[in-house]
């Protein structure tokens, strides 16, 4: 048996561990019936609690009792007006809100993840894009500025808003001023907080989206929290959201068997929240304050730090992502990230070609820092002064601008295409999109014109090793644009 969840009131996770030890006979699904003597590789996985919706665990599509009783505690703790639960991760979550927005037309920032864009393209939705600002130099972007939001709205009339704060790369947007453009305008906003389910929990990092005015706010709670990898929520936060198209829609885009062993996880995580959450992730604020001071000693490594560097593209960072530049050390983040894999036995969460980006989380401490730092510090005093490579791996890295949008997502994607080498493709309009991960973010989105500044930029990208892909798979060299 597991141990149990420290803290009293979990309430699902402790029915479920009491039902794992009850001897009700399964006659329904799954179908190992929690037998994991005979199939003794659920074992370690959990399979003894692996159990859908039978009788006295409720109904995720439509809860009434102990599910219900778990998302009005996620609601509470991020004082939004009414929270869903999923287990389809944000991907899930976010074809609900976009699915409940997003017909009288959407404003996605360019840089949001590809769940945003697929949702667009499936429910075949309008959809016009404002840019983030660029920051010179660096293969991410910064923040969304709230006025090119209200100027977008104003040249594109769309009544829906999408934007990501804070990024994969921790950059945070003032969502409160974007919130109040997009109502100025009758606009709703959707947040896609998928990187910052530990906002709002405490005054050490920044407010959470409900509090900042989004309407919708969708929270990976598995990417920063306790809980287990599909876990998401999405909150409705205002009027504007109608929450009972909210639960229609997170339920058809919901599996009609959701685990319960992912869902006990948010369960317990809660618990942990409610009542060590704020110490928590205080203290871990404080650790990672702690690493960013002494990494300033650091010889050629550089840990980003957009607000003091007082970069005008960057609002604010969450100081939980750190981003350790390399570009002067002569070797790339792709080498950074192998080498602190194998002498440091280290993953990092990915590489860019100027660093590597270090996903500091809930579960993180003086520990795990301190193991970070070391190895940091051991690779940078053995670093040579080899600036000149240093420069183009830099120069390298810079994302280029979007494309002119000629269509909409689903309009090019269902066009007669042909398939052409990226070299050969500028000038065209593209029928499929292609993103270099990290930071995942399509350089081509697909109604977008190819430009050559993009299609050096995948040619480079592919050249380099790092991952190239389109919907239809691993990126091959060639990409799909509109027939003449
Ligand atoms: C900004 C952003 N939004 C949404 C998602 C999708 O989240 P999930 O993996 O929980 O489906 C991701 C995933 O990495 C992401 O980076």
């Amino acid at each position: 048996m597991p141990a149990r969840c420290p803290v009293e009131g979990s309430f699902l996770y402790d029915k479920l561990i009491a039902f794992g030890e009850e001897n009700v006979l399964p006659m329904h699904m799954p179908g190992h019936k929690r037998d994991t003597e005979r199939f003794p590789w659920l074992k370690p996985l959990g399979g003894a609690y692996d159990i859908t919706e039978i009788e006295g665990f409720d109904d995720l599509s439509a809860p009434h009792g102990v599910l219900a009783a778990l998302t009005e505690r996620l609601a509470a703790l991020w004082g939004s007006r009414r929270a869903f639960l999923s287990v389809n991760g944000s991907t899930g979550a976010i074809f609900a809100a976009l699915s409940l927005a997003g017909e009288n037309g959407v404003l996605a920032a360019r840089n949001s993840h590809r769940s945003v864009f697929n949702a667009v393209d499936r429910l075949k939705l309008h959809a016009e894009y404002v840019m983030p600002r660029t920051v010179p130099g660096r293969s991410f972007f910064g923040s969304v500025a709230p006025e090119d939001v209200g100027r977008r709205l104003d040249e594109t009339g769309c009544k829906a808003v999408v934007v990501t704060s804070p990024t994969y790369e921790g950059v945070v947007s003032d969502v409160r001023a974007i919130a109040n453009e997009a109502h100025a305008r009758g606009a709703m906003l959707i947040l896609d907080a998928a990187h910052g389910a530990h906002f709002g929990l405490c005054g050490d990092f920044p407010e959470g989206g409900a509090e900042c005015g989004a309407d919708i706010v969708v929270s990976s709670l598995h990417k920063m929290l306790p809980a287990l990898t599909q876990t998401a929520v999405m909150h409705i936060c205002s009027e504007r959201a109608d929450a009972e198209k909210a639960a229609a829609a997170m339920s058809a885009f919901s599996t009609s068997s959701p685990s319960y062993v992912l869902m006990a996880s948010v369960d317990g995580m809660l618990s942990f929240l409610e009542t060590d959450g704020e110490k928590t992730l205080r203290r871990l604020a404080a650790d990672i304050a702690a690493f960013r001071l002494k990494a300033k000693s650091f010889r050629y490594l550089e840990v980003f730090d957009g607000e003091a560097e007082n970069c005008l593209e960057i609002y604010k960072i969450d100081a939980s992502k750190i981003y350790i530049d390399c570009t002067k050390c002569g070797f790339d983040g792709y080498a950074l990230k192998r080498r602190l894999r194998r002498e440091y036995g280290i993953e990092m969460e990915c590489a860019y070609p100027g660093g590597a980006l270090a996903y500091v989380a809930a579960g993180d401490g003086e520990e795990s820092l301190g193991r970070l730092y070391d190895a940091l510090y051991a690779v940078d005093r053995s670093c040579g002064d080899d600036r000149t490579a240093a420069e183009s791996v830099r120069g390298e890295g810079a994302l280029p601008a979007a494309g002119e949008k000629v269509y909409d997502i689903f309009e090019a994607s269902r066009m007669a295409c042909t398939t052409v080498p990226v070299g050969g493709a500028a000038g065209r309009v593209c029928t499929e999109s292609v993103w270099v991960y990290p930071p995942g973010v399509p350089v081509l989105l697909a109604g977008e014109r190819v430009t050559e500044e993009c299609a050096d930029y995948i040619a480079a990208a592919a050249a380099r090793g790092a991952e190239v892909a389109s919907p239809s798979g691993v990126f091959g060299g060639t990409v799909k644009v509109a027939a003449e």
